[in-house]
């Protein structure tokens, strides 16, 4: 089997349901359940032997050691992070705790089961690290995107823990041998993101007649990945991916902040007309920047297409279409996310710790 961490979150859960989707090899799915885990996401596998959750933290050592030894997972695939750049820079605590001390734990742990593994088990064991563009910094408008070589200079508190974990990984392969992949992937959109974030955000304040906030001019640019493309390349990665490299993985689709917001203006335009005949992009509001705020990411993604032939299956048009067309499906969910209900969803759906 493989574990997973931060497997109800946004991207961790679009991996977990696609993996199993296509495979029958089970996931161990270790999650803190913070305001970003959501058991809601998994529903779907409720009942499923092939998906065991245990509600834990990366950063609890006994738990993790003990899973590790219970399971003998072949892989771990590292998604548990605290994932938002505003939050960080209200509270930055959390992000050190988790994305830097919590990752260092893991490794730590991970190396001894590692270690303790067969030849055989131990040469194919991987340790796969799931993190972001952001740790490169900022790009002025004309410069080459981000490859692989892109000296690490990250400005938000986000980043900047991102960054340290991303080292840390490295630091743990080229210290210990621990046989370790790294994805720096782009902005994710799609099923399952929390409304915290800019696409899901727009979708549920347009649909609510409430302001659309674009911070600062909102030339601020983005590239921007389906989140099903993210999982296959992580999918490729881990089969194929050369021990000790970092991989960019990114869909070649930069976009202004403004236009993605006109996008699904016109989109729930068309999909969802309001009944007056107004307009969503009324509803556009323009807000105080965020301190920082970077001002362009781009991902080169010609490493992970040349050596492994890995390529997104969306274009940004059929990707953003059907993220938008999930939201108008599934106002369940954004209603229990936007009150809170998932959690008490998770309490009078599961009561033990272990949960298949
Ligand atoms: P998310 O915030 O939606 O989910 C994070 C998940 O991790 C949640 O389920 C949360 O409960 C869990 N978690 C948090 N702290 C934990 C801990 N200490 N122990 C165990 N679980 C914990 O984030 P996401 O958008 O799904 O991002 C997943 C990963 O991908 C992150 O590492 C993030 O840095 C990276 N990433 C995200 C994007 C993006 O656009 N969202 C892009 C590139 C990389
Ligand atoms: P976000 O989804 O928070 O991702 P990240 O900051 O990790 O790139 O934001 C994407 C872009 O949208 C970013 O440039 C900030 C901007 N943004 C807004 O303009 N308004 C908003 O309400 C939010 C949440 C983000």
């Amino acid at each position: 089997m493989i574990l997973v961490t931060g497997g109800a979150g946004f991207i961790g859960a679009n991996f977990v349901l696609d993996w199993l989707a296509q495979s029958d090899e089970p996931v161990l799915n270790l999650d803190k359940l913070t305001y970003a885990g959501n058991l809601e996401n998994l529903a779907s596998l409720q009942g499923d032997a092939r998906h065991v959750f245990v509600q834990g933290d990366i950063g609890d050592a006994a738990l993790v050691a003990q899973l590790l030894e219970q399971h003998q997972p072949r892989a771990v695939l590292n998604f548990a992070a605290e994932s938002h750049v505003d939050r960080s820079i209200h509270g930055p605590e959390d992000f050190i705790q988790t994305n830097v001390v919590g990752t260092m734990r893991l490794l730590q742990s991970v190396r001894a089961y590692w270690q303790g593994l067969a030849e055989a088990p131990r040469a194919a064991f991987r340790f796969l690290h799931v993190s972001t563009d952001e740790v490169y910094g900022s790009l002025a408008p004309a410069e080459a995107a981000f490859t692989e070589i892109h000296k690490l200079e990250p400005n938000s508190p986000y980043s900047a823990s991102k960054a340290a974990s991303d080292h840390l990984v490295r630091a743990w392969h080229h210290t210990y041998g621990l046989p370790v992949l790294t994805t720096n992937c782009s902005n994710n959109y799609g099923p399952l993101h929390f409304p915290e974030k800019l696409i899901p955000l727009l979708i549920v304040n347009a649909l609510a007649g409430k302001p659309l906030p674009v911070y600062g001019d909102g030339l601020q640019v983005r590239d921007w990945l389906y989140v099903k493309d993210h999982c296959s390349a992580i999918r490729r990665v881990l089969e194929a991916g050369r021990v000790g490299e970092i991989y960019n993985v990114g869909g070649w689709n930069e976009k202004p902040n403004i236009e993605i917001v006109h996008t699904v203006c016109a989109l729930l335009d068309e999909l969802r007309p309001n009944g007056d005949g107004t307009h969503y992009k009324t509803q556009i509001n323009y807000v105080q920047d965020r301190p920082g705020h970077d001002r362009r990411y781009a991902i080169d993604a010609s490493k992970i297409e040349r050596e492994l032939g890995w390529k997104p299956a969306e274009t940004f048009e059929t990707g953003i279409r059907k993220t938008v067309q999930w939201y108008l499906a599934n106002p369940d969910w954004v209603a229990h996310v936007q009150s809170g209900a998932y959690r008490e969803w998770v309490q009078t759906q599961y009561s033990g710790h272990e949960t298949p």
